[in-house]
């Protein structure tokens, strides 16, 4: 028997694999301080072919008897999930995120109670990325999808992480050109064929965008800081650094932002100009720091990625730059080893800044079997087990999409929290607050 946390109740969780074979022939057993305990899991079968049988007996009294969508032949307890994915995290002092939209994962009645019963705070998956707030016109305006999202957390009293003021990619291009009206005739995004704008240009630019976002939020929700502004985080700049070593641009990506400006710069003037005015022109009196400003990247549990990132982020403690968040987006596998997340997480403690798991997902690999579906609860638990080793620095944890048919990744094997049917997939219950234990695969 081995314990391995404490949970939010207060109660005790505990594992104890019985008759493993290769890692999924095992039950799992469930402690609490009760001296109740139920199996979860009774595989006996490798590759998941349908002989699981007999999932759960539970003795728990919080536990009801419902079906899982994973087995659908069987009967599984769910043990008592009122806290839902922030019951988990709050008691953390993390606040529990979900990436998703007005249009896609907020568009029933069913889909919001997902939402509101398991997460308080949601980044926009499309709609405030840069293309976001400009019509054919090149006219900024807030869009009906931003102002519908900003309302029901609002409504709802949940937190938005907006994403994102600066970036390479959904940003479009006319931004970065000299004459905006130039017709570009190449048909690839962030690669204009008309001559690029001078850095003073893109100076003015990215500073009035910004204010614009600011100054557009303020408007119609108040000052951020206030009970009415949802926003209280911003990936200020997104996937900045580049994926090998280049040296010609000291390891950043060699973007039309990184371009036009000859340089990393327009990161660090981003971030003044994020300061500037969601913390404090358009900020509440009241609050002298309402938003958090966070640098985004993906591949952090990547060593030469993550290499190159701590170098740009030494490079901004140098200059002065005004950022407070180190987020790493874990888009990641069931072959990345779970330890590279968390150096990941350790090796960027020597900033003393927050961090943010801000978009994570775990794929599969197709098909998607019974068998993947639960060796991805053990990934995503593993995840878990470092989210509390972790919880001091970390501000949020954020899974980016709702359900897996809504996932960016849907192709490549389920791999989100929830089903299609918003049934609570293993990976749920590895990520809830009566989590059961997954022991190591
Ligand atoms: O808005 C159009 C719609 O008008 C059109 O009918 C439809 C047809 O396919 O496309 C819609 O746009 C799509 C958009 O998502 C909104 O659904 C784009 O084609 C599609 O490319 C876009 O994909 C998004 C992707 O970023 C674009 O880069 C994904 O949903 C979103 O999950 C993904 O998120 C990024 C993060 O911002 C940064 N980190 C990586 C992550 C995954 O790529």
């Amino acid at each position: 028997m081995k314990e391995v946390r404490a949970n939010g109740f207060g109660g005790r969780v505990a594992a104890e694999p019985n008759g493993p074979i290769r890692g999924l022939r095992k039950e799992y057993t469930i402690i609490n301080e009760e001296s109740d305990g139920y199996t979860l899991f009774n595989t006996t079968d490798e590759r998941g072919a349908s002989k699981r049988r007999g999932i759960v007996a539970a003795l728990a009294t919080v536990a009801m008897l419902v079906p899982l969508a994973f087995a659908p032949s069987a009967t599984a307890a769910e043990g008592d999930y009122s806290g839902g994915i922030k019951g988990e995290y709050n008691a953390l002092g993390i606040a529990a995120g979900v990436a998703t939209e007005a249009y896609s994962g907020l568009n029933s009645q069913e889909r919001q109670d997902t939402v509101l019963a398991n997460f308080n705070q949601i980044t926009p998956e499309n709609s405030m990325k840069p293309e976001g707030w400009y019509d054919g016109n090149h006219e900024f305006a807030m869009s009906d999808n931003t102002r519908s999202l900003l309302k029901f957390a609002s409504d709802n009293n949940i937190r938005i992480y907006g994403h994102v003021l600066v970036w390479y990619s959904q940003t479009p291009d006319w931004f970065f050109q000299a004459d905006e009206w130039c017709e570009d005739t190449n048909n690839t995004a962030g690669v204009t064929s008309c001559p690029l704008a001078d850095k003073a240009t893109m100076q003015e630019r990215q500073r009035q965008h910004i204010e614009n976002v600011a100054k557009a939020i303020s408007d119609e929700f108040g000052p951020f800081g206030s009970d009415t502004n949802p926003v209280v985080a911003f990936d200020v700049v997104n996937e900045t650094v580049n994926d090998t070593d280049n040296p010609d641009t000291n390891g950043m990506r060699n973007s039309l932002w990184y371009q036009t400006y000859d340089g990393e710069d327009y990161i660090y003037d981003a971030f003044e100009n994020a300061n500037t005015y969601f913390n404090e022109v358009y900020a509440d009196p009241s609050d002298d720091h309402p938003v958090t400003l966070f640098i985004n990247d993906y591949n952090t549990e990547q060593s030469g990625k993550r290499t190159r990132y701590a170098a740009l982020l030494d490079r901004m403690v140098a200059e002065g730059v005004p950022f407070d968040g180190i987020g790493h987006q874990f888009h990641v596998t069931l072959t990345t080893a779970t330890s590279n997340l968390e150096a990941a997480l350790t090796d960027m403690e020597r900033f003393n800044k927050k961090q943010a798991i801000t978009e994570l997902d775990v794929t599969t690999g197709t098909p998607v079997t019974e068998a993947k579906l639960i060796e991805q609860g053990q990934y995503y638990y593993e995840v878990n087990q470092i989210i509390h080793r972790h919880a001091a620095q970390l501000f949020s944890v954020t899974v980016w999409g709702l359900i897996d048919g809504l996932s960016w990744r849907s192709g490549e094997g389920a791999p989100l929290l929830f089903d299609d049917n918003l049934e609570k997939k293993p990976a749920y219950i590895a990520t809830s607050v009566i989590a059961p234990t997954f022991p190591s695969r």
